[in-house]
């Protein structure tokens, strides 16, 4: 870790870990509540344990999965105009796993002397503690306060500052049902004051295969990805899930226009989650949810953030109209 900047000084580094005791209560009732859908659900923020977080990250570095390169061409062009636009002085990283996007935004916050704090919100330690410490080694003036929390529960404890972006990048808004989209977005205009921004990453509705193709690599990352949910509930929740009696599904459902990945059990079955006090049974060829990936057009994803209190000021995209930026105030 890095030191104090002065004796009386907040910390350089800051991390406040909000899942610590309480996150295996609140994630039994969540998994209980998934498990006794007609579509069997689980919550994706399973996938994010450190082996996940690690395979998530290889995932972004793939052929197939587009949605991190064309994100990136758009930061690394645009950072310092965005910077500009939002006259940003902290960086409020929502879902920051490592950040490797993200630096193109502090790099122009630092070329512009108004790079204060950043403050990664992630439900991963691992990627918390990882940002703080590399990005305080890189810009030694900052200070980084993390907190190690869900962002549909722990927004309250975002510090309080001036002129924050709040970052919602790689597209992980696709990951929330619609009707947790609209409180999420309601949630973060509340949080925000008049000189606040919200700069929001959105994978935009494109050819299915080239949809289906990230979502179903020729690696097989995606499908470990995918099992890794299971993983995670066999030892946070004391389940037996046979990890590899389960079939990595993904495929575009055009209605809804969303991507699915679904987990497909390959018997009959009973499976137990002593720590969430449920046992659910399962047929051959049925499917848990585990995640929806929503896409966009760049009208839909203005007129959400609208319902919600919050103006798009400027939307940015890639050379092939893949993925979208928006900057969007309190309306
Ligand atoms: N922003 C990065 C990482 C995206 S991956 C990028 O654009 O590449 C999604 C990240 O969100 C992961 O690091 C995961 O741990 C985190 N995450 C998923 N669900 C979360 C939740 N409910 N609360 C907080 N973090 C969550
Ligand atoms: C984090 N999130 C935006 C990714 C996505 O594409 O929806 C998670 C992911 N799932 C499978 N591959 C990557």
């Amino acid at each position: 870790m890095c030191g104090v900047t002065d004796a009386l000084a907040e910390p350089q580094i800051r991390i406040d870990d909000h899942l610590n005791g309480t996150e295996s209560d609140g994630l039994a009732e969540e998994v209980r509540e998934g498990l006794s859908r007609p579509l069997k659900e689980l919550p994706p923020k399973l996938f994010y344990d450190d082996r996940g977080s690690r395979l998530f990250d290889r995932i972004t570095h793939l052929p197939e999965y587009y949605p991190t390169r064309s994100e990136r061409q758009i930061l690394n062009r645009r950072a310092p105009e965005i910077v500009e636009a939002s006259g940003a002085e902290e960086l409020v990283d929502l879902g920051s796993g490592f950040a490797s996007k993200t630096r193109a935004l502090l790099y122009a916050m630092a070329g512009a002397g108004s790079l204060r704090r950043y403050v990664p919100v992630d439900v991963s330690q691992l990627v918390v503690e990882r940002c703080a410490e590399e990005l305080c080694e890189v810009y030694p003036g900052l200070r980084v306060h993390g907190l190690i929390g869900d962002f549909q529960r722990d927004l309250r404890h975002i510090p309080d500052g001036r002129r924050r972006m709040i970052a919602f990048l790689g597209g992980t808004i696709g990951n929330l049902h619609p009707e947790e989209r609209g409180r999420f977005f309601r949630a973060v205009r509340e949080l925000m004051s008049g000189d606040d921004t919200l700069l929001l990453g959105t994978d935009l509705v494109k050819d299915v295969e080239e949809l289906e193709a990230a979502y179903n690599d020729s690696e097989g990352l995606t499908a470990d990805f995918n099992r890794n949910a299971l993983r995670v509930l066999n030892r946070e929740l004391g389940a037996n899930f046979p990890v590899e009696r389960f079939e990595h599904v993904a495929f575009f459902n055009e209605a809804r226009a969303w991507i699915e990945m679904r987990l497909r059990s390959l018997d009959d079955r009973v499976v137990h989650l002593d720590g969430a006090g449920i046992r659910v049974e399962l047929d051959a060829g049925e499917d848990i949810r585990t995640e929806i990936s929503a896409k966009f057009t760049p009208e839909a994803v203005a007129r959400d953030l609208e319902r919600s209190g919050l103006r798009v000021d400027r939307f940015w995209t890639d050379d092939d109209d893949r993925f979208g930026l928006s900057l969007a105030s309190p309306a």
